[in-house]
């Protein structure tokens, strides 16, 4: 697992309380999708995004039994439309963890535009103390743009929200980052 994203994990643990509703907006093999499942407990909700139907397949292969999750296969982009009216300033967290899955096509990879439409919904959803998280991959072109156009627009944000960027210095080749916004108030 990359640095930045076991950060992510152990950012969200403590905050994330049990019987909490969370969104893993890219689902992948399920990774965080099965830890947010651990952390929000079976009285908690956990809903999962990925456009890939054989990443959900994996993902409910390796959550199954687990009731509190529902895998949705859509964008991020359409968290508002695909979430229950109910998740509207209440989500403890929302994690993203971008670029393609690895050995999958590259072609499917999170794109900018999406990613930030995604991230605006995001916010409006976060509950008071909620968390995003973004693994972001600067060490390629697509990733790279898309990288920047978060950091700008995290950079706009209102002082309602804290947001933060860690970047791991002694990695080998450019180290994914880890963007953290909260919502403060
Ligand atoms: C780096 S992988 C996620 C890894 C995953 N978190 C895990 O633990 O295995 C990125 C995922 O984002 C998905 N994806 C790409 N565009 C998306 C979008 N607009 N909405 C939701 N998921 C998307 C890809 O299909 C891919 O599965």
């Amino acid at each position: 697992m990359p640095h930045a994203t076991e950060l992510a994990h152990r950012i969200l643990r403590p905050a994330i309380a049990p019987g909490a509703w969370v969104v893993d907006a890219t689902v992948g093999n399920g990774h965080d999708t099965q830890f947010l499942a651990a952390c929000v407990g079976p009285t908690g909700r956990v809903f999962g995004f990925d456009v890939q139907a054989h990443a959900l397949a994996a993902t409910a292969d390796r959550v199954q039994g687990l009731s509190q999750v529902t895998l949705i296969h859509a964008g991020h982009e359409e968290l508002h439309a695909r979430l229950p009216a109910e998740a509207k300033g209440r989500l403890a967290a929302v994690m993203f963890n971008l670029g393609y899955l690895p050995g999958a096509s590259k072609d499917v990879t999170t794109k900018t535009e999406t990613t930030l439409a995604a991230l605006s919904q995001a916010l409006e959803l976060l509950g008071v103390g909620g968390i995003v998280t973004m693994v972001l991959y600067p060490g390629h072109p697509s990733g790279r743009e898309e990288a920047a156009a978060l950091r700008d627009a995290a950079h706009r944000l209102p002082t309602s929200f804290a947001a933060s960027i860690t970047e791991r210095l002694n990695a080998v080749s450019a180290a994914p980052q880890l963007l953290i916004i909260e919502r403060l108030r």
